[in-house]
């Protein structure tokens, strides 16, 4: 068969608003023309991100039922522990409340003035979490991963010989090598079995331990079976155990690869760094046995855990994006190509040339999918990254637009429909305006940032 079928039925659903063309647009300027101030329920089709917004199975909701609430030694922690240990097996795991409460534990221990911490790249939590300790984060992804037409099946690989030389260099300002799996902040892109592993023996070699931030390790594990020389035939389970069998620890956030709407934890085999996070976790987030959850939330967590493994749920799963990203490319929109596991990134740059970078071409086409179709996307360029720490402007490498996909929330139909809205966008492309910045904070501007829509052609600050 052609079709890969959603691998579920739905027994619960939740009634999406329609809303008009010009309910939108009153809305967008209510907002400020930030897609983060608008209210969920006016937005049809969400994929402003796909964390904490996975569908919980009927055994999720029925676990939930069994959570035990107690403060000290619940049933519900063993569960979850348990459930962990069958893929990682790291000696300690220390559930958090998400995935950047691990990364603070973690890098209030590790972290600290003069510090360097190599990943291929840092999502932004962890990269700020390393930075709010004086420590600086370094992103070592090969330069495939820089060019959106590069089609190198794992574009979230670490270059080796750039992370020998700072090991060789400046080896004792590094506490520790990270490995984010899949690579979000590269465009959802995968690590190969081989490069984790070699990543661990140079990191091993000068002595330091490998942590790797997991938060979509199901979908990765999916892409090296798919795409990795001899994976092809082995289970899923067993390429996830070998990943982690390499490392010495791991931050994760539940939110994504464990179908939970909250949750996250931190983990290693270093009784000492285990000891100290525990003494941490009580402080910030917890006894050990919850840290920051509920009983319920850690035992949807443990059985979320056991669904996303399942092959048919991940072939689904990476198929729904590659349909996607084949339909828009097909149709002349740029993407970030192979397509990513959780998300299509649109090169906005690319589809509205005329918008120069200084005036985020990256925010105008999102709002434009909202405007046109009710599609909250999030924009993932100079928005984001171009206000620098002395408070000038300069834009960021590339402009893009992230479509994540919630896990299994949306169907086809959504999908086409997010298509046909691209159609339309393709015509009224010329159209569509760039914007200035009215208002914003110091810091992660993207979230409260008030924009004004820019006159057609106006230079910047008009
Ligand atoms: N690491 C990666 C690779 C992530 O993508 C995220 C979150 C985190 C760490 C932090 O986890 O949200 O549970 O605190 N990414 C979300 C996103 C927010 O939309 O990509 P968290």
């Amino acid at each position: 068969m052609k079709t890969i079928i959603e691998p579920f039925r739905i027994k619960t659903v939740e009634p999406i608003r329609m809303t008009t063309l010009e309910e939108r647009q009153a809305l967008l300027a209510e907002v400020g023309w930030n897609l983060f101030g608008l209210h969920s329920d006016d937005v049809m089709i969400d994929l402003l991100t796909d964390s904490g917004t996975s569908a919980m199975s009927a055994e999720q909701w029925a676990a939930v039922m069994r959570g035990d609430e107690s403060y000290a030694g619940s049933p519900s922690f063993y569960r979850f522990e348990a459930a962990v240990r069958k893929l990682m097996p790291f000696r300690h795991i220390i559930p958090t409340h998400q995935g950047r409460a691990a990364e603070a534990i973690l890098f209030s221990i590790v972290g600290g003035a003069g510090k360097l911490i190599p990943s291929n790249t840092h999502f932004d939590t962890t990269r700020g979490n390393i930075e709010a300790t004086g420590a600086t984060a370094i992103d070592l992804v090969i330069a495939e991963a820089n060019d959106p037409d590069n089609l190198h099946p794992f574009k979230g690989n670490v270059d080796l010989a750039r992370l020998e030389t700072l090991l060789e260099r400046q080896g004792a300002a590094v506490p520790i090598v990270m490995l984010t799996v899949t690579n979000n902040a590269g465009g959802g892109q995968p690590v190969s079995l081989a490069n984790i592993r070699a990543v661990a023996e140079i990191a091993h070699r000068h002595g330091k331990p490998l942590v790797i931030d997991a938060c979509r390790f199901a979908e990765n594990a999916y892409f090296i079976k798919c795409r990795e020389r001899g994976q092809g035939s082995r289970s899923v389970t067993d390429i996830v155990r070998d990943m982690f069998a390499v490392a010495d620890g791991m931050t994760m956030s539940a939110k994504k690869d464990a179908f939970a709407n909250i949750g996250g934890w931190l983990a290693t085999n270093d009784d000492v760094l285990a000891a100290a996070a525990r003494n941490r976790l009580i402080l910030t987030e917890g006894f050990p046995t919850y840290g920051g959850l509920a009983g319920r939330d850690l035992d949807a967590i443990a059985v979320g855990l056991g669904e996303i493994v399942d092959e048919q749920y991940l072939r689904y799963r990476l198929r729904t994006n590659e349909y996607i990203g084949e339909r828009l490319f097909a149709l002349g929109v740029p993407i970030v190509r192979p397509v990513g596991g959780h998300a299509v990134f649109v090169d906005a740059r690319r589809f509205l040339p005329h918008i120069p970078p200084l005036q985020y071409p990256g925010q105008a086409l999102a709002i434009a999918l909202y405007e046109f179709g009710g599609i909250r996307s999030c924009e993932i360029g100079t928005v984001m990254f171009g206000r620098k720490p002395d408070g000038t402007e300069a834009e960021a490498p590339m402009d893009l637009v992230r479509l994540a996909m919630p896990r299994r929330v949306y169907t086809q139909s959504h999908a086409d429909y997010l298509i046909e809205v691209f159609e339309e966008l393709l015509v009224a492309r010329a159209a569509l305006r760039g914007l200035r910045i009215s208002w914003q904070p110091e810091r992660l501007r993207h979230f409260t940032a008030r924009f004004a829509p820019l006159a057609q052609g106006a230079p910047r600050g008009q």
